[in-house]
């Protein structure tokens, strides 16, 4: 499973790409306001620390605003990942920016049938939001396993990215569904590899370690 982190802020993704374990990342316009930066400039400076596809998402709701959108996202690095919105617009632009060969992310899916209509505009990734649908009450996890059933059947090659994550069980549950990536936030990326078991034995040999003298090298 490819981990990407759901963030604009700069020191984050450093600290998380320092650590080789990073595969892209994903930006939105709430992200880019939290960051308090410009979009091209933060952009940019995230595609230099990333060789992984770094989305970043239109604003124009209309077919022709978001291709101009899209033209400027995509100068900015050959690792930007244009983000669309689900809606008609967004497929019809997801279908011309895959076929002129850009990687394509269609964002905000909460249906099966929306990823399927975006796996038949030849979107690179579709983001279903996991923690949004819970958040209402309805399981995030069935729509994941949907898309993996419906892509499978169909062989479609878009990648499932298992965005509005929340917690360490999403992403466990996301891979277990079968989801190709997630997006998880900086804080919920560093959980993934902590146990209060591990810490506590790792006290207790570091305690025994001091007490026999020795040391290696
Ligand atoms: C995905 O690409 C989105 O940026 C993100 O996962 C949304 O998460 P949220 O529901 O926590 O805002």
């Amino acid at each position: 499973m490819k981990f990407f982190v759901d963030t604009a802020d700069v020191n984050e993704i450093r600290e998380l790409a320092d650590t080789g374990l990073l595969d892209g990342v994903t930006t939105n316009p709430s992200l880019i306001l939290k960051s308090g930066r410009d979009i091209m400039e933060v952009t940019k400076e995230i595609c230099g620390l990333t060789d992984g596809p770094v989305s970043a998402e239109v604003t124009a709701m209309d077919y022709d605003g978001m291709m101009k959108e899209a033209a400027v996202l995509a100068e900015i690095a050959d690792n930007v990942c244009i983000k669309l919105p689900l809606t008609m617009d967004g497929l019809k632009a997801c279908k011309a920016l895959t076929s002129a060969g850009h990687q394509t992310n269609v964002t905000l899916c909460f249906s099966a049938t929306q990823a399927l209509m975006a796996a038949k505009a030849g979107a690179t990734y579709i983001s279903p939001f996991i923690g949004r649908l819970d958040d209402m009450g309805i399981d995030g996890m069935e729509l994941i396993e949907d898309i993996r059933a419906i892509y499978d059947n169909y062989g479609y090659d878009t990648q499932i990215l298992a965005a509005s994550i929340r917690t360490v069980n999403h992403v466990k549950d996301s891979a277990i569904a079968g989801a190709d990536v997630a997006t998880i936030p900086p804080s919920t990326l560093k959980a993934l590899g902590k146990h209060p078991l591990t810490d506590k034995g790792l006290d207790a040999f570091m305690a025994d370690w001091a007490k026999t003298g020795q040391k290696i090298g």
